[in-house]
């Protein structure tokens, strides 16, 4: 209940911090599956410092309003497009909602319908829900990419769109994105490229020399694509982002704000008044961090993983669901809801999901973390 008369600011700041020891911090170690971290040292600094600038109405906020547009195209030149359109919006859920709502607005069917692939993720039934775009929901192969045949037999006249995976949240794993933008180029369909977690991983691991398919705007199929600077970008939350290729996208989801104390704008997001400062966040990291700066943090996480997954397949009764892609490593036990119980009772924060456990090797997970949970998981799957 609000108190009639207000408490001391300490008070206040002391009830907090009594009541927050129930949550996990990132830097405890004991997030272990999470795709978000702490943010960038400066980050922090930035939000601190423009908390107050709303993007919902850039007429005020002009400046940031050009920030938030080189952030966008900065997005747009790390995955290969020269002018790209777009915002940086509160998550990977809203760009894939926004790309589904440009993909319908510009198709104009009756029924609309998506092609997706099994391993999706769940943004997009808020997405359908919201906008009345029916899911179809094309097979995975062996190896967890989305069955391209499959794909194809599922294209009707009501199709407004396919959507392909650069990094499952499950997995990590990447579609054949190059078959999917060919298919789409073949039947005139737009190819949205969920690369929410990928997008700040694929172009470092390919510079880094792993072999990871191409997936982004050089692939002509490719008409949106959602990076999250908020994942692997070390933006605070909320930062997402969605890129499309051309303007007539954004054109088809703009919504005109008529009152505005900055004037009049068109809006195309879901969000009215959204943060200033996150946006500038995501523009300063990328601008400090750089390229090298990027791929030096996915270097060591890609080492990171692969090591880890190295040590649990010497975990009797653990194995591994496929080699990591990414940096993202999941495995599974005959004995799962168990495993995951006693994890959790021993602190951890991951989930079993889909019939294994994920772990993201994320910036603020480190090796010694990793070694302390390759201990709790060897000592409990003894006992099970
Ligand atoms: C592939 C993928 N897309 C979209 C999302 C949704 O992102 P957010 O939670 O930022 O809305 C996630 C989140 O894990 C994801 O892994």
């Amino acid at each position: 209940m609000i108190p009639a008369e207000g408490m001391d600011e300490k008070e206040v700041l002391a009830e907090l911090e009594e009541r927050l020891k129930d949550d996990l911090s990132f830097d405890s170690g004991k997030i272990l599956g999470s795709m978000c971290t702490y943010p960038h040292p400066l980050a922090l600094k930035i939000v601190m410092r423009y908390i107050d600038r709303n993007l919902g109405d850039p007429g005020l906020h002009a400046g940031s309003r050009k920030i938030e547009e080189e952030a966008v195209n900065m997005l747009a030149n790390l995955l290969s497009l020269e002018r790209g359109y777009g915002n940086i919006v509160s998550g990977g859920t809203e760009a894939n909602i926004l790309a589904v709502r440009a993909f319908r607005n510009l198709a104009g069917v009756e029924n609309p319908e998506l092609i997706l692939p099994e391993s999706a993720h769940f943004s997009f039934l808020k997405a359908s829900d919201l906008l009345g775009v029916k899911l179809v929901w094309a097979e995975l192969n062996d190896d967890y990419t989305v069955n391209v045949r499959d794909v194809e037999a599922k294209i009707t006249d009501n199709t407004i769109g396919i959507v392909g995976i650069a990094g499952t949240t499950g997995l990590g794993v990447v579609d054949d994105i190059p078959a999917l933008s060919d298919l789409a180029i073949d039947y005139g369909l737009p190819l949205h490229v969920d690369a929410a977690f990928g997008g700040f991983v694929i172009p470092f691991a390919r510079a880094l020399g792993y072999e990871v398919p191409d997936f982004d705007f050089r692939l002509r199929g490719v008409k949106s694509i959602t990076i999250d600077p908020h994942k692997m970008g070390m933006a605070p939350i909320p930062a997402g982002g969605i890129i499309f290729r051309e303007k007539r996208f954004v054109e088809a989801i703009n919504v005109l704000a008529p009152y505005l104390a900055g004037g009049q704008v068109w809006q195309a997001t879901i969000t009215g008044t959204r943060p200033g400062a996150n946006a500038l966040a995501v523009w300063a990291l990328l601008k400090h961090l750089g390229f090298e700066g990027y791929k030096e943090i996915v270097r060591e996480k890609m080492e990171l993983a692969r090591w880890f997954a190295g040590e649990l397949k010497k975990i009797p009764g653990i194995y591994l669901i496929r080699e990591p892609v990414l940096n993202i490593v999941s495995f599974g036990s005959e004995k799962l809801e168990e495993l995951e119980e006693a994890l959790k009772a021993r602190g951890w924060g991951i989930s079993a999901h889909r019939g294994y456990i994920r772990i993201v090797v994320m910036p603020h997970v480190k090796r010694e973390h990793l070694e302390e949970f390759l201990r709790d998981l060897g000592e409990i799957a003894k006992r099970l």
